[in-house]
């Protein structure tokens, strides 16, 4: 049979043998971060080359770059994902970039404004000195969280969040999150009163931000002198009594870093229930819609039922948006917690629910492509939807987390 005919059937076997065997090859999770760590270094490689004096990246909408100035929350997110990078990798030349893009911080205890100076702090200094354990980063770290315990409330029991003027005492879920600056300054400047100051928040928020069944709501305004509630709201969700999907990641890894940190059963048992709150209703690729409640998002089966992976749901022409940053900061909060949880059952559910959404992130759906989004790395956030501003953008927090989440997801 030695003629075109077999020469091609030959051919076509190899062919078909080689796609059975490439498709029946599900990346290794090792192979998935060498992957996804080489496309990060290009990728910050041109973010680097963008920034100009007193700029921050923000996002990318529309080929044109948004920036911030060094006040805005997200400031330390870049030097912070630079640190992942070099964590993983031990690449000599980003861990000189995240060193420099972590010194344009310096002076940002200065110009401080609320309460996201322990994110903006921990995410770059922290990081710079967990990974190095040079101690002229200290003095920052040490004045960040003299700043953010001066916000503290002893009759509210709690950090004030924004000084606007139109609420009475401001205190938003997402502040769970500034509390690791303040258990890490507490344990390294040898300083209790810091860690008291965190545990205080935490228990005030476990009490008036959550619902009976562990959603939280956004924002509780209280009046400072008494300590007593005003009211309870939404900023960002769709609406006060709904689940704001990043408010919901905010609150989970908040309550598992508290545990973490402070070995108190109480924030363990408050991160599972939250866990066991978000994982029923939890799209089947790990990553959420924008808020768990808005019209039309639809329910675990529909959304599975619908076909896997899409970045929206579309219901009656609308489209419904999902939100990689929570997808991202969840996938962080989840791998954390299966680690410390004893319920055997939920520890590998939480692993699987990080895997997947990990796994989501990775592809070729929300990874962006080298010198796609100006040098972001994830597609289709929400940041704030009902300010309609950055919806289905890159936002540099989900690059943090989502770097936090392979790094963590290795380690354990
Ligand atoms: N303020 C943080 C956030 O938008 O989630």
């Amino acid at each position: 049979m030695d003629n075109i005919f077999s020469r091609f059937f030959i051919a076509a076997s190899a062919l078909s043998l080689t796609i059975l065997v490439s498709c029946s090859h599900e990346e290794t999770m090792a192979e998935l971060t060498g992957r996804v760590m080489e496309r990060a270094s290009i990728q910050f490689a041109i973010l680097d080359h963008h920034l100009q004096d007193g700029e921050f990246p923000r996002s990318y909408d529309d080929g044109r770059y948004i920036d911030s100035p060094e006040g805005w929350w997200c400031s330390g997110f870049f030097p912070g994902s630079l640190w992942y990078v070099y964590e993983a990798t031990s690449d000599e030349s980003v861990k000189e970039m995240a060193l420099r893009q972590t010194h344009r911080l310096d002076n940002l205890v200065e110009l401080y404004t609320d309460h996201d100076i322990g994110f903006q702090v921990n995410s770059s200094f922290g990081n710079a000195y967990r990974l190095t354990g040079d101690e002229s980063l200290l003095p920052v770290i040490e004045a960040a969280s003299a700043k953010l315990a001066k916000r503290f409330n002893p009759t509210v029991g709690c950090i004030r969040s924004w000084d606007h003027n139109w609420y009475n005492y401001p205190v938003i879920i997402d502040n769970m999150m500034n509390l690791e600056l303040l258990l890490n300054a507490s344990d390294l400047f040898a300083c209790d009163s810091l860690a008291q100051i965190a545990r205080t928040h935490a228990d005030v928020t476990m009490k008036n931000h959550f619902r009976g069944d562990f959603s939280s709501y956004h924002l509780v305004d209280y009046l400072p002198l008494t300590g007593e509630i005003d009211h309870k709201q939404t900023v960002q969700g769709f609406a006060h009594e709904s689940a704001w999907s990043r408010g919901q990641s905010w609150g989970l890894y908040g309550y598992t870093m508290m545990y973490e940190k402070t070995g108190d059963e109480k924030y363990l048992s408050q991160a599972e229930n939250i866990a066991r709150f978000l994982l029923p209703m939890m799209p089947e690729d790990g990553i959420p819609y924008w808020d768990f409640n808005a019209p039309g998002t639809p329910d675990a089966s529909e959304d599975n039922a619908a076909g896997h992976p899409s970045k929206y749901f579309w219901r009656e022409g609308e489209k419904i948006q999902r939100d990689a940053s929570a997808g991202a900061i969840m996938a962080s909060a989840f791998v954390a917690l299966s680690a410390l949880t004893k319920d055997s059952k939920l520890s590998s559910e939480c692993r699987a629910m990080s895997e997947k959404a990990i796994r989501t992130l990775a592809s070729p759906m929300y990874f962006a492509e080298v010198d796609e989004q100006g040098g972001f790395l994830i597609k289709h956030c929400v940041g704030n939807m009902q300010g309609l501003s950055e919806i289905d953008v890159p936002l540099t927090y989900a690059d943090y987390y989502f770097l936090e989440a392979i790094v963590r997801f290795n380690r354990m």
